[in-house]
């Protein structure tokens, strides 16, 4: 159901399907935006970190409650790139909405290589009233094990871009309309090129921080201090300061499984030699250096 909010923006209800790091932190933007948002997850620890919000662990209640999902239920590396949370919920979310029978806006939020949304999502929607966009996730968490700078801290408020990746223009649309109170751009794509979009930031993130742990190295060797080289380096606007912050291998719960999910794919259709060696770098720092996470 749609209505007017604040300021004249159109509210829409919104289901956040998979409610951690990203669902709680894109949930909160989107209720910023005026929207009316619950949150669903298979997980109660999960759902008992938001205070003050609708919450369901059941996921016919979350589609019924709402005319749009963002799904944001974890991709990891396990050999390959693993898709299966992904899959096992959309698998539910077929069954869900053809019981449903309204037009229903399914938006990917979760990190997915290039061609998933197309080969392995759309099919299983085939036949249903839904309009289907990828709409990558750009959030960097901090921690203190690498810096405790909040400027590095992106979240959907300081968001250089908003990236819609559809098949179709009224599908893109849907979505652009839900950020329309929102001052970040937004740029539309066809749907692979947004999924690679988010690889292709953060396989350049990887690359920097491994680009930066090898001048350390070298640094050590010759007796030069790389916090100086790195922050005078950082000066310059073509360089920038995050990968300069080096000295441990990077980790957290998305450079390391992006990177090796990248090079999987890469492997399939060539020889990746720099994605490679950010990746030796980074184990070989790993058991050295230890790991930002
Ligand atoms: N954390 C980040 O900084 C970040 C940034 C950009 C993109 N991403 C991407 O966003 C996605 C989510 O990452 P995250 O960090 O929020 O993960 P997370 O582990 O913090 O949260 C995932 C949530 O999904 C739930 N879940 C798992 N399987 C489910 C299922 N079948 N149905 C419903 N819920 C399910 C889990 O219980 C958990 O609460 C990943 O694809 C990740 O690569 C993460």
């Amino acid at each position: 159901m749609q209505s007017l909010a604040k300021g004249g923006v159109l509210m829409s209800s919104i289901s956040i399907i998979g409610s951690g790091a990203v669902g709680q932190s894109h949930g909160e933007y989107l209720t910023t935006l005026g929207h009316d948002v619950i949150y669903y997850d298979i997980s109660v620890e999960s759902l008992s970190k938001i205070q003050n919000r609708q919450t369901t662990v059941s996921l016919e209640q979350a589609l019924i409650k709402s005319e749009v999902s963002f799904i944001c239920v974890p991709t990891a590396f396990k050999k390959e790139f693993d898709k299966s949370a992904l899959l096992d919920v959309i698998n539910q979310m077929v069954h869900l909405l053809e019981k449903k029978g309204h037009h229903h806006l399914v938006v990917i939020k979760s990190t997915v290589l290039p061609g998933t949304t197309e080969k392995d999502i759309q099919p299983l929607l085939k036949g249903l009233d839904v309009s289907l966009c990828v709409n990558p996730e750009f959030m960097t968490e901090i921690s203190q094990s690498w810096t405790n700078d909040r400027s590095y801290q992106i979240s959907a408020y300081n968001e250089a871009r908003i990236v819609i990746g559809s098949s179709n223009k009224e599908a893109g649309d849907e979505v652009a309309k839900l950020y329309s109170a929102s001052k970040v751009p937004i740029i539309h794509t066809d749907i692979k090129t947004a999924e690679m979009c988010k690889y292709a930031a953060n396989c350049n993130l990887a690359m920097k921080i491994s680009y930066w742990n090898e001048i350390h190295l070298l640094c050590v060797k010759l007796d030069i201090d790389s916090n100086i080289v790195a922050k005078i380096a950082a000066m310059d606007p073509r360089i920038g300061a995050y990968g300069t912050v080096h000295g441990k291998a990077f980790g957290g719960k998305c450079l390391p499984k992006d990177l090796k999910s990248l090079i999987s794919l890469a492997e399939s259709l060539g020889e990746p030699e720099l994605l490679r060696a950010v990746d030796a770098i980074n184990e070989k720092m790993k058991k050295s250096h230890g790991v930002r996470e």
